[in-house]
């Protein structure tokens, strides 16, 4: 297998793009990546596209020839491909490029991941969302995402040691840190009374304890490491990449506030890389809700359950803290077009080991991207190193 680096990287503003096209999104992100790696479409072996829902939201289907055609590749005859795995499908269409080009099948590939969740209305978008849950048992009895989440929610609160403050901290976190973010979908700064305040979606989360519907896009530039220098100077290398898979529903699951999919992946990358926690210096990682980044960060080993409240509460997932979370403002601030949401986080890994994420600024040199599909049935773990 040969090591992979990301040499280029590229991402529109996260919101609600009623003036661009589901096709349009894509081609601004990815001529951003091709142009910060110094590449032209002659030079792309392959395309590999993360998105979850297009024939629903936008009626459109077909999305890796979609998109080959409006990026200007079609008649290069690109090898394109549609990578679906719900809430996952920008992360696991990074992991399918890192493996096209560890594999020396591929040389220069862009992976991506495109969404466009506001051209329908929010009940639409909710449903639509559900169906990466189990339609069977879980859909048809009424259980949306949100409303899975708040069971867990539940669950973990009335067995650990988390308060509605310091699960209201997180979103407070990721909205400081989302306001110092130009691609993030809401950039104001909100206190915990403001997520107190906000109204019940599904007990006990509130609005502000919940990702948003989002429209946006994102791409990166992946080549073989020993390439890497031809096109730039500040390579970022992949040091793992894992996934792993549990049940989709919730309720056949050995216990509902651990994502043993996340225990695994994450298990997986840090042996793949020789490195522990201590090594990470920064997290993204999938907080749809408030409670899902409580359980990232203790199911990938960075503390112990039921300490990541505390955690939170004492600044230790910030800006300035010990393992800072989300420096993007997640998907709670960020916002979240599911199928993008993925190589957004590595968009924001590349940006702070390069040094270059400006006001949202930490000391990282490896950083760790964590995209979680539907309540934990697919999990993708990555590791970058500058
Ligand atoms: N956080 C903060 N503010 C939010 C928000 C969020 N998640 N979602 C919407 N808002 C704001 C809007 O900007 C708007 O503000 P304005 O009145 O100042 O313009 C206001 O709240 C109402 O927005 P609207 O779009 O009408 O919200 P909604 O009630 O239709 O939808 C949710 C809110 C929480 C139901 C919806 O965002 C949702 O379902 N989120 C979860 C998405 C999800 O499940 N993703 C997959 C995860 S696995």
């Amino acid at each position: 297998m040969r090591d992979v680096a990301v040499i280029g990287v590229g991402c529109t503003e996260f919101g609600e793009h009623w003036g661009i096209s589901f096709r349009d999104l894509f081609v601004k992100a990815g001529a951003l990546a091709l142009d910060d790696a110094g590449v032209t479409g002659e030079n792309i072996d392959a395309l590999y596209v993360g998105n979850m829902s297009a024939g629903r939201f936008v009626e459109q289907e077909h999305i890796g020839a979609l998109i080959a055609d409006y990026a200007g590749l079609a008649t290069n005859h690109v090898a394109s491909t549609r990578v679906e795995a719900a809430c996952a499908s920008g992360g696991l269409a990074f992991r399918q490029a890192v493996i096209a080009v560890a594999s020396g099948m591929e040389d220069i590939v862009v992976a991506a991941g495109v969404e466009k969740m506001t051209d329908v209305g929010t009940g639409a978008s909710v449903d639509m969302l559900a169906s990466a849950a189990d339609r069977e048992w879980e859909g048809f009895a009424g259980a949306t995402f949100p409303g899975l989440y708040a069971m867990i929610a539940t669950d973990y609160m009335h067995r650990y040691p988390l308060t509605r403050e310091q699960l209201a901290q997180v979103a407070v976190k990721n909205h400081e840190n989302g306001a110092k973010n130009p691609i993030a979908q809401f950039r104001n700064r909100i206190t915990i009374d403001t997520v107190l305040n906000s109204s019940l979606v599904a007990d006990p989360l509130r609005l502000f304890d919940c990702s948003p519907i989002t429209d946006g896009a994102a791409a990166v530039v992946v080549v073989p490491l020993e390439r890497a220098r031809e096109f730039t100077d500040s390579p970022v290398r992949v040091l793992a990449s894992a996934q792993a898979s549990d049940t989709i529903a919730l309720h056949d699951r050995r216990d509902i506030s651990t994502l043993d999919a996340s225990v695994a992946a994450g298990k997986r990358a840090f042996s793949q890389a020789s490195l522990t926690q201590k090594d990470i210096d920064m997290l993204e990682v999938h907080d749809c809700f408030t409670i899902a980044e409580i359980c990232a960060i203790e199911d990938l080993g960075f503390c112990k359950k039921g300490e990541a409240g505390r955690l939170t509460e004492e600044g230790a997932t910030a800006l300035g803290g010990e393992i800072p979370v989300n420096t993007s403002g997640g998907l709670k601030a960020c916002g979240h077009p599911v199928g993008a949401t993925g190589i957004k986080q590595i968009y924001e890994i590349v940006n702070q080991l390069r040094g270059e994420a400006g006001a949202r600024q930490v000391d990282a040199e490896i950083g760790m991207a964590h995209n979680v599909g539907g309540t934990g049935a697919t999990v993708v773990v990555h590791i970058l190193g500058a």
